[in-house]
């Protein structure tokens, strides 16, 4: 089955809206010389309004980096779902590992804002990944089960259209230690695995799973490579527009 490719930025708590709007017209025109794969990028939240203002007209798809459940309310420091589709924007991740360990976000959390992005047609990118002490512990794949099966508690079949799952080993975020490809490709495997005892093989097979965790341009061929990565989640090196430029044309 072929998935269409992600290509997806992260660019965390970095950028001036100014310099936000100037890599992201930079980066459409990349992703229009590319039109076989989808090209995403998530701004900080203050540059969200601008930079989908300024890449309107292109292809290259804008996402939050984070999503409340409620629409509206007594919620301080938190943005809904509707004030980012209030925006056109269609796309949030969600889970990240960065929100779980430094934030305390809950499992439980995230299965919330999970149904708060798909019930306001938002497209969650549900982030999970083991830390080095789990992996080194061997509960790699325990972790990941039960961050999926939390996550995506209560998601429907028909709902799993519209979500993609990012595999970022913590021990592999901005440290410079990717996960080799055939670590990479056990982990995606496993996932499709659990993904067809969950649903079903045709939900698991149109799935997109992406990677991340010290991407850079030296590694994504091979990774793109592999038959269960169906893209990246990139951090560090999303914030130039030469290297994330690179990884979009990934050959
Ligand atoms: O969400 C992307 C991320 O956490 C990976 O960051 O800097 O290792 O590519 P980085």
């Amino acid at each position: 089955m072929s998935r269409r490719p992600l290509i997806a930025g992260n660019w965390k708590m970095h950028l001036t809206v100014a310099e936000a709007v100037q890599l992201a017209k930079a980066l459409a025109e990349t992703a229009r010389n590319c039109p076989d794969r989808d090209v995403l990028i998530a701004p900080p939240f203050t540059a969200l309004a601008a930079v989908c203002t300024a890449v309107a007209k292109s292809t290259l798809l804008v996402a939050a980096q984070n999503v409340a459940w409620e629409v509206q309310g007594a919620f301080t420091g938190e943005i809904s779902p509707t004030m980012l589709t209030d925006l056109g924007i269609a796309w949030a991740i969600v889970g990240h590992s960065e929100r779980r360990q430094i934030f305390g976000e809950s499992s439980a959390m995230i299965n919330r804002r999970i149904h708060g992005a798909l019930g306001n047609a938002l497209h969650p990118i549900l982030c999970i990944g083991e830390t080095l002490a789990e992996r080194e512990s061997e509960q790699t794949f325990t972790v990941l089960q039960q961050q999926i099966q939390e996550g995506l508690d209560q998601v429907t079949a028909e709902q799993m259209r519209t979500i993609v799952l990012a595999y970022e080993p913590v021990w592999a975020i901005g440290t410079g230690k990717t996960a080799t490809k055939e670590q990479a490709q056990e982990v995606h495997a496993f996932i499709r695995g659990l993904l067809t005892a969950m649903y079903e093989k045709a939900v698991a097979d149109s799935t997109r799973i992406l990677y991340g965790g010290s991407v850079k341009p030296d590694n994504i061929d091979d990774l793109m490579q592999q038959a269960d990565i169906d893209g990246v989640l990139v951090g560090g090196a999303a914030l130039q527009v030469e290297s994330f430029s690179r990884i979009i044309c990934f050959q």
